[in-house]
C-alpha cells in the first residue's frame, strides 16, 4: 500500500489569489484541482486556459479531477497539458476503457471516479487500465460537505480490488475529509486523501497537512 498523499482543493481557496494559494500548499502531495461545468454538477469553477495558467505557476504535480460531461472529449486535453493526473468520472465516461487507455498513452496516470451512490463492481475489469481509483464521500459539487460514512463498506472492497491487483493503484477520497474523518478513510483502505476546507480554512496550512498525514498514517 502507498504511504499516505494529502491533495489539497483548490476549491476552497481564494480564486483571486490562486498563485499563492498555491504556496501555501506547497508541502502537499499534489493539488487537486476541481473542474465543473455546471452540467455533471450544480456548480461552475474553473476549465481548460486557467489550468494551463496553474500549471506554469507550481511545482506541484497536478490532480485534475473533471465533474464534467464528455470527458472523453475534454479529458486528454488536461492530459496534453502536462497535467499528471485527470480523473473523469464513470458516470460521464462513454468509453471509460478507451479514455483510461488514451490518458496514459498522452503521459498522465489515469483515474477514475465514483459518485457515492455508483457501485464498483461493474468496474471491477477494468481497474488495470488506472493508475488512481476515486471514491467520492460527499455528493461532487461543493466544498465543505459532511462526509458519509456509508462509503466505507466500498472503500474496504475497493482495497481489497486493488490489492488483489498488485497495490499499485493509488485509492483516493474526496469530501469531508478533516482530522475527524481520515482515520476512518485510513482505515478502511484508502491511501489519497482529498482535503479541501481542512487546509485552506486553517490559518496554517502546512500544519493542516501534516496532522492530516500523521492521522492517516
Ligand atoms: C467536491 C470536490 C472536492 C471538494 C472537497 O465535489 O470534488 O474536491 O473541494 O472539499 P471538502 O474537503 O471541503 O469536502
Ligand atoms: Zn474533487
Amino acid at each position: 500500500m502507498i504511504s499516505p498523499r494529502i491533495h489539497p482543493s483548490i476549491l476552497n481557496a481564494d480564486f483571486a489569489n490562486l498563485a499563492s494559494e498555491l504556496t501555501r500548499i506547497s508541502s502537499a502531495d499534489a493539488v487537486h484541482v476541481d473542474v465543473m461545468d455546471n452540467h455533471f454538477v450544480p456548480n461552475l469553477t474553473i476549465g481548460l486556459p486557467v489550468v494551463k495558467s496553474l500549471r506554469a505557476a507550481t511545482e506541484l504535480p497536478m490532480d485534475i479531477h473533471l465533474m464534467i460531461e464528455d470527458p472523453d472529449t475534454w479529458a486528454p486535453r488536461y492530459a496534453e497539458l502536462g497535467c499528471e493526473s485527470v480523473t473523469f468520472h464513470a458516470e460521464a465516461a462513454q468509453a471509460p476503457i478507451r479514455l483510461a487507455r488514451e490518458l496514459r498513452a498522452q503521459g498522465s496516470r489515469s483515474a477514475m471516479a465514483l459518485k457515492p451512490a455508483t457501485g464498483i463492481e461493474p468496474y471491477l475489469d477494468m481497474l488495470g487500465e488506472l493508475d488512481m481509483l476515486l471514491l467520492m464521500t460527499v455528493e461532487p459539487g461543493f466544498g465543505g460537505q459532511s462526509f458519509l460514512d456509508l462509503i466505507l463498506p466500498k472503500i474496504r472492497r475497493a482495497r481489497q480490488a486493488v490489492d488483489d491487483l498488485g497495490g499499485s493503484i493509488a485509492l483516493q477520497v474526496d469530501g469531508g475529509i478533516s482530522t475527524e474523518t481520515i482515520q476512518r478513510a485510513a482505515e478502511a483502505g484508502a491511501d489519497t486523501f482529498v482535503a479541501g476546507s481542512a487546509v485552506y480554512s486553517a490559518d496554517d496550512a502546512a500544519s493542516a497537512i501534516a496532522e492530516l498525514r500523521r492521522l492517516a498514517s
